[in-house]
């Protein structure tokens, strides 16, 4: 939520600043701006995307060596040129970019006004960057007024700012909003993450919360904010190079995203499979596997696509392994005083590693003593870094605001996961050949699945004016049908409901007539039978189903408009097979609907703010 970008070198920043804005773009596009120091300081932002900040600068160039860059999810204030970021004081001489909320800024703002300073916008970042000034005015030392500033401030925050006073540093905080300092040669590049930095340099120190930054060309210094004791930090190697952040001939990242799914899932099984002991090794659960095996509840907590992969996971660890499993959102866990217990064990999901929601909620369990595990995607992250042990699920950097492979690598950690619980508990040897084998195969089932694409584009031309969707499934595919409707609704904007199949006749039945698509998983699992039921009391209403079921299953072909074949699996794994076919509907449709597929509306890859 909200790029940030910062440079400090011999380069021009301006055009090194508009590069990592373009990357970072997926974190917000209501508004972009950049700040350089040139003498003075010069700041240009415009509400819309990175491209409408690119054309005013190639017309009004901007020359410098050190800036900060923002692209804006807005918020305090709604997006237009004055609310976008970097946020200066009155004379505009100290410039800041902020991704986050400051919670006490009305309070601030008050007390700043009463001693005479004046604002122009309605953020909270401007009020921040004005206390900063007074400080300034009052102690004429840019590296205390920042910090004594953050120590004013409630709330969350990553921060970067470079001012005129100070012309040779760039300045950058943390508290509960990622930031990462790219060490280069002679330069530095800070941003809210890896994927603006690896261009220049693979070498890169995460802050922590509470810790802030202040960058000169060649050296930096990382300090706490609350006493000023240097910390000292470790500098980390980031992993995935270029070509992964980048479209690849793809007309958007989403798309390239769901064709990676049978790399991706090979990934996320690579080097986890014990053919000799039929079972599955977690490196990262080594030390704690028998403290889960023995577990009398897990917990899983996540936001969005990731709490949709959780709920999986429930019927996995139930299914298989027997151990009772809750699965809750982070935003009301963190709120709703849950009962946990030291013997719980609470395991968050998160493709970014940095949801605000799931992050609180990971440290609300560990406040309560259990046990916290993470699945999470981006190496290095606050819940990677955060939680007691954890697997990753290497799905490589994901950028299409909506989740597609992350969303199918969780799904197999959560199995890969159950299965090792299981062997520990009841499952037999055999039992744990039969499915390492199903799990080698999946792979190119995955892209079997995915070769379907022509026929779900054509579906996609036929339904892409329909109002409204309905997806069901029942048991390991009731998830699939949630997520099926989120992909929908996030992308194309059409209304759409998931719901478990049966439970249609308690109220969405009421919708149905011979203008509502119906988009039904019906795997031949042990529930089929009844999802057939489900699919005749639609057809009855003049409904139009659109039937997902497996190959050679030609029962269906007279009840349903339209069915997408996919390969069969295992039931437990079905789910990872039957959420391509609505990835790609979503896809198609949002194509189809002109939207903007990687940058929906409104949306943020990331939410680093409650
Ligand atoms: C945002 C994204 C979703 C994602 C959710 C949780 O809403 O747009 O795609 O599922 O956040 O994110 P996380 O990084 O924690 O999985």
């Amino acid at each position: 939520m909200c790029g940030i970008v910062g440079y400090i070198g011999e380069q021009d920043a301006t055009s090194i600043l508009l590069n990592g804005l373009k990357r970072l773009e997926y974190r917000g596009y209501d508004s972009a701006g950049v700040a350089v120091v040139n003498g003075g300081l010069t700041v240009k932002k415009r509400v819309g995307k990175v491209s409408v900040l690119d054309r005013v600068l190639q017309t009004e160039p901007v020359s410098g060596t050190v800036g900060i860059g923002h692209t804006r999810w807005a918020t305090h204030g709604a997006p237009n040129d004055l609310n976008a970021h970097p946020h200066t004081d009155e004379d505009g001489e100290i410039a800041l970019i902020h991704n986050g909320i400051i919670e006490n800024y009305a309070a601030l703002k008050k007390k700043l006004a009463a001693d005479g300073y004046t604002f122009r916008s309605e953020t909270d970042t401007e009020v921040l960057v004005v206390l900063i000034r007074a400080f300034y005015d009052e102690l004429g030392d840019m590296a205390k007024a920042f910090r004594y500033a953050l120590k004013q401030v409630v709330g969350a925050y990553g921060i970067a700012m470079v001012s005129a006073f100070d012309p040779n540093r760039l300045y950058v905080a943390r508290n509960g909003s990622p930031l990462a300092i790219g060490i280069g040669d002679g330069e530095f590049i800070v941003a809210s993450d890896a994927s603006a930095i690896v261009q220049h340099t693979r070498q890169v120190v995460y802050l922590d919360d509470g810790e802030m930054a202040v960058i000169e060309r060649d050296r930096y210094v990382t300090k706490r904010i609350d006493d000023d004791t240097t910390v000292d930090k470790e500098v980390e190697e980031v992993e995935f190079d270029l070509a992964e952040i980048e479209k690849g001939g793809y007309d958007h990242f989403m798309l390239k995203e769901i064709f990676e799914q049978p790399e991706t899932i090979r990934n996320a099984m690579r080097g986890r499979l014990d053919s000799e002991a039929s079972t599955v090794r977690l490196g990262g659960l080594m030390n704690v596997i028998d403290r889960l095996r023995d577990a009398q509840r897990l917990i899983i907590v996540g936001c969005g696509t990731s709490f949709h992969a959780g709920l999986v996971g429930e019927y996995l660890i139930e299914g298989l392994a027997g151990i009772p499993v809750e699965v809750e959102y982070a935003s009301e866990f963190r709120y709703r005083d849950p009962i946990i217990t030291k013997d719980d064990i609470v395991i968050a999901i998160s493709q970014s590693g940095e949801t605000s929601d799931t992050l609180a909620a990971l440290r609300e369990a560990k406040r309560r003593g259990a046990m916290t595990l993470g699945i999470v995607n981006v190496v290095g992250s606050s819940i990677a870094r955060e939680t007691d042990a954890g697997v990753y699920s290497h799905a490589g950097p994901e950028i299409g605001v909506a989740s597609t492979k992350a969303f199918t690598s969780q799904l197999m950690v959560l199995a890969l996961m159950a299965v090792k619980l299981a062997r520990m508990k009841r499952m037999s040897a055999s039992e744990g050949e039969a499915v390492l084998a199903a799990l080698r195969e999946l792979p190119e089932k995955v892209e079997y699945a995915l070769s379907r694409h022509e026929q779900i584009q054509e579906i996609a031309k036929a339904y892409a004016q329909a109002p409204n969707f309905l997806y069901l499934g029942r048991g390991y595919n009731y998830p699939v049908a949630l997520e099926g409707a989120l992909k929908l609704k996030e992308i194309s904007y059409i209304h759409a409901e998931g719901y478990p199949a049966a439970e249609m006749k308690h109220g969405p039945i009421a919708l149905i007539d011979e203008n509502m698509p119906v988009v039904f998983i019906a795997a031949q699992d042990g529930v089929y039978n009844k999802v057939v039921s489900n699919i005749e009391e639609v057809r009855a209403r003049n409904g139009r189903v659109i039937a997902i079921t497996n190959e050679g299953n030609q029962q269906i072909e007279g009840l349903a408009e339209h069915v997408i074949y996919v390969p069969e699996t295992l039931p437990f794994l079905s789910p990872i097979i039957n959420v391509l076919p609505l990835q790609l509907l979503s896809y198609y449709m949002a194509v189809e609907r002109g939207c903007n597929v990687d940058q929906p509306r409104n949306l943020a890859k990331s939410v680093t703010v409650e």
